[in-house]
């Protein structure tokens, strides 16, 4: 049977698995979502006229980045109780992550085990959902019906920077809502970030980590990730345990570029590497949201690649997996794995480079 999510608001209980230290914790490990008393709908695809276009955080108009860190603000300036608060939304992360919800409604007993989307298939359709919701509660609060999000364009080399637009503290005299102060300092100083860090700076010069850097991206989507599960990841179904053991796997991804840029934003000085570097405190760090809409992306390149083998998984354990957030009006839905494979359907997309859509391409390690 498929993982099926619970209603996340009558069963779910304080987080802390992989959490080590958790006296020293530096977010809550109280997770749960609000509960507004709603019954759970079934999702239905967006009306909209429109795509929205994700752009690259390192080459955005000034219009987009003011959009983006105005609909960041009022995210912030909502009561951390709301379910479209920032504090809310970064919980919906921990709570998924980190043993907030067990698997009890997949009908054979499974009460005590816990959903642990991370490490296994569900890893992509999981984390686009997520940032789906994201997105149109942000254009939500600023009255865009367009607004999309920036995505951290780092298999392109002007992309490789941590965006200038995360760094400074202050913007004019205000709190830049897009800096977080639980982040490596030497890391955003130094800025090109390395899609192979495994907690070890290399000191590599500019021109050899966006070497090293394409040929990561090169592995992850081709030579690392030429089947199915070798790019999602291994199954995981109702049952099953939320560590790492039996059929689960990584997937290219997710083992690779998407955790070593976690471990490079987040600082290991912090009792539990928050934010970026722990799954409980990773959404509390803005970059998390323009990082997975590049992993997100790396799914649409991987695909749009069309070699043999690169076909989403057709394993119904995989199609009806569901999950339950609260949408941009504040309804509780269910949204299913199946629905998270047309970007057409869900009416976004992102702008690419049309001279060279996959500058890694000639990088084979
Ligand atoms: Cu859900 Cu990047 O982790």
């Amino acid at each position: 049977d498929p993982i099926k999510t619970p209603d996340i608001t009558s069963i779910c209980k304080e987080a802390g698995a992989g959490v080590n230290n958790k006296e020293k914790a530096i977010r809550s490990l109280k997770c749960c979502p609000p509960s507004l008393g709603k019954t759970i709908k079934d999702f239905v695809f967006p009306t909209d006229k429109k795509v929205r276009m994700r752009w690259p955080a390192h080459a955005g108009t000034k219009e987009q980045v003011d959009k983006y860190r105005a609909a960041i603000q009022a995210m912030r300036d909502l009561p951390d109780d709301h379910p479209h608060s920032f504090v809310s939304q970064a919980k919906i992360h921990c709570a998924y992550c980190n043993g907030g919800y067990t698997q009890v409604e997949s009908g054979i007993g499974n009460g005590d085990k816990d959903i642990q989307i991370h490490n296994s298939w569900l890893f992509f359709p999981f984390h686009r959902w997520y940032l789906y919701f994201y997105e149109r509660i942000l254009g939500k609060l600023i009255n865009d019906p367009d607004f999309a999000l920036p995505f951290w364009k780092w298999d392109e080399p002007a992309g490789m920077p941590i965006p200038e637009m995360f760094v400074p503290e202050t913007i004019a005299g205000k709190p830049n809502p897009l800096y977080d102060v639980y982040r490596n300092a030497d890391h955003i100083k130094d800025r090109i970030v390395d899609l192979d860090y495994g907690g070890t700076d290399r000191g590599l010069p500019n021109e050899k980590q966006i070497e090293s850097n394409l040929c990561t991206v090169y592995r992850e989507l081709v030579r690392n990730g030429a089947d199915t599960l070798s790019f999602f990841g291994g199954k995981y179904a109702a049952g099953n345990d939320p560590v790492l053991i039996g059929d689960k796997s990584i997937g290219s991804v997710e083992r690779g570029s998407h955790t070593a840029v976690h471990r490079w934003v987040g600082d290991s000085k912090n009792p539990n590497d928050e934010d970026m570097g722990n799954f409980y405190s990773a959404g509390y760090d803005p970059a998390f949201y323009i990082h997975h809409s590049n992993v997100d992306r790396m799914w649409k390149l991987w695909k749009d690649l069309r070699l043999s083998g690169h076909v989403d998984p057709t394993e119904t354990d995989w199609l009806d997996a569901s999950y339950v957030f609260y949408d941009e009006n504040e309804d509780l839905v269910r949204v299913y794995n199946r629905d998270s494979v047309s970007l057409n359907k869900l009416k976004y997309n992102y702008i690419e480079n049309s001279k060279e859509m996959f500058p890694w391409r000639n990088s084979r390690p």
